[in-house]
């Protein structure tokens, strides 16, 4: 049986990278298209050595439409589209607004407008937990309300969000899929790939990772006097690999035309809130290295607390994370071992 051509925008990122292993894992073709902006060539070595497949790899960004359409005519009969395409720092958002609105709508608005003309049925939009912002309350379904975007970068998700609806209602003959994912961590268990951020980092893993191997001096916890049971700030971090799985179903689901939406919505977390402090724990005790870290101010923007009610994903998707976050921190670990030993950092 021919395998079924997927399309996945951003596939050599980090994100997109472990959701290309699980895709073919699955029995799918996957095309990748890639600017390389944040990413490099070898991560498509790295999904081949797990996989023991290439991926169909475009150099090229979204863009621009003409790039987009000589891949849909030189790739036929692609039915479904997951896009991890995007800008996605939310610092430097709030330094190039213009860059974050050209890159992250104009990429959408491009592959929506293809999608009818070459018969794709289904679209899996990665967006975030940052559409919720502060929550009044804990954990938050789907229903819980939208508040208003702190940067442009999370803005981007909320108008994506409503780019897609309104062109679903207005009565596209595509259905798609929002995933809005809590905070991401881990790499493959291979640790053949894995999360490579530019310059300093900004999110905590990498930063713990990059200090516990004695890249960066300590790491610094932004605050500890937040209302929370440690003071420090609580998230919902999800294992990397366990978050691919979440696209593979969903975009099945599109393909097969199971959706009981034209949109559908889902979370993608773990329903466990852990705390800064906690994390930082974790990680010591499950590879039994220490992570120098002190107590700083507080990091502007931040959220106190978010975490995720997962239910509706769950139920309807049959999807679960349940990596333990021990073994998540073995992973994160693992991979920046292996950045050592290829001499990357
Ligand atoms: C987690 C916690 C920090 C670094 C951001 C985006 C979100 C998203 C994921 C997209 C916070 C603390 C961090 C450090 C620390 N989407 N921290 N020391 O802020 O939850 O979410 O990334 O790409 O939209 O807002 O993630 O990893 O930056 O921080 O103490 O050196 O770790 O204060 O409480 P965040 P994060």
């Amino acid at each position: 049986m021919e395998k079924t051509r997927i399309l996945v925008t951003g596939g050599t990122g980090y994100i997109g990278s472990h959701t290309t292993v699980e895709l073919i894992n699955a029995g799918f073709e996957v095309v990748i298209i890639d600017n390389l902006s944040n990413s490099n060539r070898e991560v498509l070595d790295g999904i081949e050595a797990i996989t023991g497949v290439r991926p169909n790899f475009v150099e090229g960004d979204c863009n621009d439409t003409a790039t987009l359409r000589k891949l849909f005519t030189d790739y036929p009969g692609i039915k479904g589209i997951i896009n991890f395409a995007a800008s996605k720092a939310v610092g430097e958002s709030m330094e190039k607004p213009l860059l974050y609105y050209r890159n992250n709508l104009n990429t959408l608005i491009n592959l929506l407008e293809l999608m009818p003309e070459f018969g794709v049925k289904g679209f899996v939009f990665s967006s975030s937990c940052t559409v919720y912002g502060e929550p009044d309350e804990n954990p938050v379904t789907e229903r819980s309300p939208i508040k208003t975007a702190t940067s442009p970068y999370g803005n981007t998700k909320q108008i994506c969000e409503e780019i897609i609806t309104d062109t679903v209602n207005a009565g596209s003959p595509w259905n798609a899929i929002i995933l809005r994912y809590f905070n991401p961590v881990g790499a493959h268990p291979s640790a053949l790939i894995g999360e490579l951020p530019n310059g300093v980092p900004q999110n905590l893993i990498p930063y713990l990772t990059q200090t516990a191997i004695g890249i960066r001096k300590e790491l610094s916890v932004f605050g500890n006097d937040y209302p929370t049971r440690d003071g420090s700030c609580i998230r919902d971090f999800i294992n990397v690999v366990d978050l691919a799985k979440a696209h593979v179903i969903a975009v099945k689901r599109l393909v097969e035309e199971k959706t009981l939406e034209p949109v559908e919505i889902f979370n993608l977390g773990t329903g466990d809130g852990v705390s800064v402090l906690e994390l930082i724990n974790t990680f010591e005790e499950a590879t039994g290295v220490k992570v120098p870290h002190k107590i700083v101010g507080r990091r502007p923007g931040d959220i106190i607390q978010v975490w995720a009610d997962p239910t509706h994903a769950n139920t309807v998707l049959g999807w679960k994370a349940d990596t333990p976050l021990a073994d998540t921190m073995v992973s994160a670990w693992k991979w920046q071992e292996h950045l050592r030993e290829k001499g990357v950092m």
